[in-house]
């Protein structure tokens, strides 16, 4: 029986493969997932070998569990290592014991002992994740785009014949992913997908409701669109939902966007990821764009080192700043660091609290890790009580870790 005692009871260890549908049983009533998904769902996560997937158990019983996906992160242009956090579930009965929170800092120590220097996630509730060192740190949204200004969108007289936009199959699925990978690099935030990653998008395109189209360069593909048709809202016709889009010049961008206006027949909308936010509205000729659905992603620092020395700099000068972080994951970065970057290349190295000066920035893991990822400023850290130290301190600790705004847009 679980009672309130239950933090005490509780062992963690890795889900073995017989648990897997006590796992999706505790999955489909926390999140509503329909018992049709349960086999394709148990195969995935059993074929997936590189991920971790942790249980709690009490006598032996599955209580609560949740997945550790390996892969990377674009962080100003390198790819630090990273690992998503997915399917975190606890029985009703068992929650708010401190499953979850035993859970990740079980996770941590996992992704630390691999070399994984960061985690992302997206939140139901975000008390749950900061409670363990996870802070905002950008926005993922899903955007609704009119079909017909999609068909619309012009390109300039003297602009080559538009390129040929053809359905892919699964004999093209390299080329599509070598395309993503191409792209991906020149985003801040941008996942760097691992084979953990793709599994989550399989080339399903076997006359289903999934489509993958694209458009063929000399070497393999400069773009492609993947996409579901769902059924539609109004009594008549579908939508579409993109999944990935991904182009590698303008030219392919516009032809694939006008591919997909010209479903507007059946189509009104579409529904697009935020990441195409940018460029649509320098296309399109009207603002067309709504958002559908939106929530903000958490990202936490594992290692401290590993994460500062893992981004990139580009821009930034030199220069150095003492910074005390506590950190409630008791296996993680509490102590005082001496950050820095030297010639683009960032290090943190532990140094004694006794080294620790007027200079000495104090904040916690959680707004370390909002900061240098590009989500909130030192302004608004020292303003909501997140940050402390002198001004020469603060103003330098922001210049070194300063990045753009982050763009993550993929499910897990
Ligand atoms: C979210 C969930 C995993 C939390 O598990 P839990 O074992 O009850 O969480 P814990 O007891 O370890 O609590 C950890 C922290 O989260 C807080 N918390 C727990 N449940 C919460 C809730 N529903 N809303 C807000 N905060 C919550 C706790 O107060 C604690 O914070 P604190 O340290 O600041 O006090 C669990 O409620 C669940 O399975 N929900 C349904 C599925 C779901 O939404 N999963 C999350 C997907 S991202």
């Amino acid at each position: 029986m679980i009672g309130p005692d239950v933090n005490q009871a509780f062992e963690i260890r890795e889900v073995e493969d017989g648990d897997l549908d006590a796992y999706y049983d505790i999955r489909s009533q926390s999140f509503g997932h329909p018992e049709t998904e349960r086999t394709q769902w148990r195969d995935r996560v059993q074929r997936d070998h590189d991920a971790m997937r942790l249980g709690a158990y009490v006598g032996g019983e599955l209580v609560g569990g949740l997945r550790a996906l390996p892969g990377g992160q674009w962080l100003n242009g390198r790819s630090v290592p990273m690992a998503g956090l997915a399917a975190v579930v606890v029985r009703p009965e068992a929650r708010g014991l401190g499953v979850a929170r035993s859970l990740q800092f079980a996770a941590f120590d996992w992704m630390r002992d691999r070399g994984i220097a960061v985690s992302t996630l997206h939140p139901a509730s975000t008390r749950v994740y900061r409670s363990a060192g996870y802070e905002i740190a950008g926005t993922q949204e899903t955007v609704r785009v009119n079909g017909r200004s999609l068909a619309a969108i012009r390109t300039a007289s003297d602009a080559p014949p538009e390129p040929p936009v053809v359905r892919l199959g699964r004999e093209d699925w390299p080329a599509a992913r070598a395309c993503y990978a191409r792209t991906a690099a020149l985003h801040h935030g941008f996942v760097d997908r691992s084979e953990s990653f793709w599994a989550l998008r399989e080339p399903v395109d076997d006359g289903s409701s999934w489509f993958t189209y694209g458009v063929r360069g000399t070497d393999g593909l400069d773009g492609y669109v993947r996409y579901e048709q769902r059924p539609g809202t109004a009594g008549w016709g579908y939508r579409i939902v993109v999944d990935d889009f991904v182009a590698e010049t303008s030219a392919v961008a516009i032809a694939l966007w006008r591919f997909l206006g010209a479903h507007t027949m059946q189509v009104p909308h579409l529904e697009v990821p935020h990441a195409c936010t940018d460029p649509l509205l320098l296309l399109l000729d009207e603002q067309d764009l709504s958002v559908r659905f939106t929530n903000r992603w958490m990202f936490r620092i594992v290692d401290v080192a590993g994460a500062i020395g893992g981004r990139g700099y580009p821009g930034v000068g030199n220069g150095s700043v003492p910074v005390q972080i506590h950190d409630p994951w008791p296996g993680g970065c509490t102590g005082t660091w001496n950050i820095s970057v030297e010639d683009g290349t960032g290090h943190a190295a532990p140094v004694s609290s006794d080294c620790a000066s007027a200079d000495t920035v104090a904040t916690d893991i959680g707004a370390l890790s909002a900061l240098m990822i590009g989500r909130f400023s030192t302004e608004t850290l020292l303003e909501t009580g997140r940050m402390q130290g002198s001004p020469g301190a603060v103003d330098t600790l922001g210049r070194l870790l300063t990045s753009p705004p982050p763009v993550l847009d993929d499910d897990f």
